[in-house]
Order: C-alpha cells, then structure tokens, then sequence
C-alpha cells in the first residue's frame, strides 16, 4: 500500500532542551559522572525529539561516535539541547549538544556533541517515510547541510561494510 507523503515540519516544533542534576549514582569513585549515564540522557533526549517529529514509533538506528571533551563533576547541571538536524527519506539526524554547568558559579562547559539517527516505524515494523524538517534560522540551515553530508558518510560506511 502507497503511504502518504508526512506533512514537512519546522525544526522548532520538536526542539528540547532539559537538564538533569548529578546525583551520586551517576558517579564513579572519583565523583566523574559515567559516560553510559550521559549517553542514555543524549538517546532519551533525541528520542523525545525525534517522536515530538514524528508523532509516530521511532527507533534509535544508530549513535555516531561520542566524544567526552571534559568530566562531568557530582552535583553539576548537565542540559542537554537537541533537534532535528537533517531528514531524509525514512530517517532523521538528531544533534544533541551536552553543556555541564556547575551550579554555584554558573561556570559551564561543552561537554559533548552527539548525532543521533532515527527511524520511524509502523505497528508492523515497516519503515515509515519522515516527515521533512523546514530549517528556520541560518543555524539551522548550517546543521542541515553538515547533517546531509554526515547521512552521506554513514550511507558510504555501510555500503563499504557491506
Ligand atoms: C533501524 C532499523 C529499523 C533499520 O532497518 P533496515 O531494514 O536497515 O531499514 P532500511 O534499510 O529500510 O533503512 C531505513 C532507513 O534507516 C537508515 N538506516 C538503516 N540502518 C542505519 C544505521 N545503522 N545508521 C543510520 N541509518 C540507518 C537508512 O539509511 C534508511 O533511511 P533513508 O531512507 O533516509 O536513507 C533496524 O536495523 C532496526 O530495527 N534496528 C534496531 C533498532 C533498535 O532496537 N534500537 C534501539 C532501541 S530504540
């Protein structure tokens, strides 16, 4: 059965932002918050953007590699800024952007960037088209194009690996 085309949507309509504060049971001894702790923040945050998108079932496919560019201490603000990036036929780029902020002096971080792929799917497990993201500002634009060149690679990748 031919599926109908999702009507296009702007990257504001599924943008997020959330913060979490770090408890310690997000920590290890030396008060440095697990990597796998932020990573399941970064996938819960796309996820959430990639569903507001869709408005349907949406899978993780894929988590580019993930860099920790400084630690995350016991007790900071860690917010997490995420959207849309780039759509294509039957997947999406979400770029979550990871700043850790210590509370007392306001002084905050870029901890990490993460580019999320995401597919939609039926109740039947069939890949669904995705509605297109309409950038809306020159920022938007900017990660649009840098997200249809890393679709590109990863396309590349896959093909190579066969
Ligand atoms: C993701 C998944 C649905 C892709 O299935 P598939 O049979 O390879 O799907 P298709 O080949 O039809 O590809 C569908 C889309 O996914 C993209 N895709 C597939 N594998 C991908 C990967 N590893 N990374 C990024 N994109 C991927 C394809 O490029 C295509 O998008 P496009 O049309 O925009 O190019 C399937 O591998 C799956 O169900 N994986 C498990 C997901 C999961 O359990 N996630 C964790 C919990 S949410």
């Amino acid at each position: 059965m031919q599926q109908n085309k999702p009507e296009s949507k702007k990257t504001s309509e599924s943008s997020l932002e959330s913060t979490y504060m770090v408890m310690p049971e997000h920590t290890n001894p030396r008060g440095y918050t697990f990597g796998g702790t932020i990573m399941a923040w970064v996938d819960i945050t796309a996820g959430v953007v990639a569903f507001r998108h869709c408005r349907t079932s949406v899978v993780t496919a894929s988590m580019d590699e993930l860099s920790f560019l400084y630690p995350v201490n016991l007790g900071d603000l860690v917010t997490l800024k995420a959207s849309v990036n780039f759509t294509s036929r039957h997947s999406m780029e979400v770029g979550v952007k990871v700043l850790a902020e210590n509370p007392i002096t306001g002084e905050s971080s870029h901890t990490a960037t993460a580019y999320l792929t995401f597919v939609s799917l039926d109740k039947n497990g069939k890949t669904l088209p995705i509605a297109q993201v309409i950038p809306e500002t020159d920022e938007h634009i900017r990660r649009f194009e840098a997200g249809k060149a890393r679709y590109q690679e990863r396309l590349n990748k896959r093909k190579k690996r066969g």
